[in-house]
């Protein structure tokens, strides 16, 4: 199956798929500096935990080469100046601090500029690779949950466009599809930004899966009748006892799912695991424009001086999974034990 480009990059260029056109425009955009980087994330040019991490790290690449500099001290400074910069576009997503990490160990691993830099691009493009494979492995794992003919929820978009591949959640649907098996997706539009709807659609459609748009007070009602056997969400930041972070509305698709008796997964790669942190108090929340709600495209839908609270995320906890598809397996309940498992194989400090 091919995938789409979400991110490349060509002659020390870099490039994205612009996803605010998207699903009535395919246009590439180039990123020039940190500032283009840091915007393309914060405004969702660029969206999706794992390929915010990839074009973070070819981002501290591109942004790198434009500067001259007297001597390794200052390209350090320059360097640790720019990773923070782009880290500060959006908090939520573990991917950015992930990949930003991995950079900034490339770095430190040398004192010499020219090899630095050639470090940091080696490095961005196998965290791009590595990212194709996970993608590839969770796919193939996800296969195990599926019942015949299964009939799923998506929420967001955690697919091809999310990440180095074709997905994390999405990449399960696709291997299903390249099995042939007959599989169904009820697609949250995904209020307020619409990232089912305009892409997790676009990109279904592409692959000519079968789908029906929802919008996202649908889904427990479709549950109630009967229709939906599976819920399969992607997932931004996963603390060590599984709680987990996602587009905001997950946690109403767990919640009603439980009710239901709906196994609900969650997939995603290890660099979305926070070993940090114990739970899911402790993942931080972004908070976006007040516009994103007031505003629906060019149309007001609220009184314009109306307050609002605009949380991109929330916080599923972990007693309302049935399990995490990753790119090493599917890890079960007792999660804390089992995620403990697999903190000291992969942990990068
Ligand atoms: O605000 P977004 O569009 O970046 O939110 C994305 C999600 O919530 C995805 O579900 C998550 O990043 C997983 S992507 C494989």
């Amino acid at each position: 199956m091919e995938y789409i480009k979400t991110i490349y990059l060509k002659d020390d260029k870099l490039f994205i798929l612009d996803q605010r056109l998207l699903p009535n425009e395919e246009k590439y955009i180039e990123l020039k500096d940190e500032k283009d980087v840091y915007n393309a994330i914060k405004n969702l040019a660029i969206r999706g935990a794992p390929a915010i991490g990839i074009c973070a790290s070819y981002g501290v690449y591109i942004s790198l080469l434009k500067y001259n500099y007297k001597n390794f001290t200052e390209f350090k400074t320059k360097s640790k100046e720019v990773i923070n910069f782009i880290g500060s576009s959006r908090p939520t997503a573990y991917n950015l601090f992930y990949c930003l990490k991995r950079i900034e160990n490339i770095i430190n691993s040398t004192n010499e500029i020219n090899e630095a830099i050639n470090l940091i691009k080696s490095e961005a493009i196998k965290i791009h690779n590595e990212d194709l494979e996970k993608s590839e492995k969770i796919g193939e794992n996800g296969l195990l949950i599926l019942p015949n003919n299964p009939r799923i929820i998506s929420h967001c978009n955690a697919g091809g466009l999310a990440t180095g591949g074709g997905g994390t959640s999405l990449s399960i649907i696709y291997k299903a599809k390249e099995k042939n098996k007959n599989i169904f997706v009820y697609v949250d539009e995904t209020r307020p930004l619409l990232q089912g709807s305009r892409l997790t659609a676009w990109e279904l459609k592409k692959q000519n899966i079968p789908y029906q748009v929802i919008t996202d007070n649908t889904a427990a009602f479709l549950m109630k009748m009967g229709f939906v056997d599976l819920i399969l969400v992607g997932a931004d930041r996963i603390a060590k006892n599984g709680d987990f972070a996602n587009k905001i509305g997950t946690y109403s698709l767990a919640v009603n799912a439980h009710y239901h008796g709906i196994p609900f997964y969650t997939a995603a790669p290890i660099s979305t695991f926070d070993f940090n942190i114990e739970n899911g108090n402790q993942i931080p929340i972004e908070q976006r424009d007040k516009f994103e709600v007031i505003k629906f495209s060019d149309s007001i839908v609220a009184p314009i001086d109306s307050d609002v609270y605009n949380p991109a995320f929330d916080i599923t906890p972990h007693n309302l999974i049935t399990g995490i598809i990753t790119e090493f397996g599917i890890i079960y309940p007792p999660f804390y034990e089992n995620i403990s498992n697999l903190i000291e194989k992969v942990w990068i400090k």
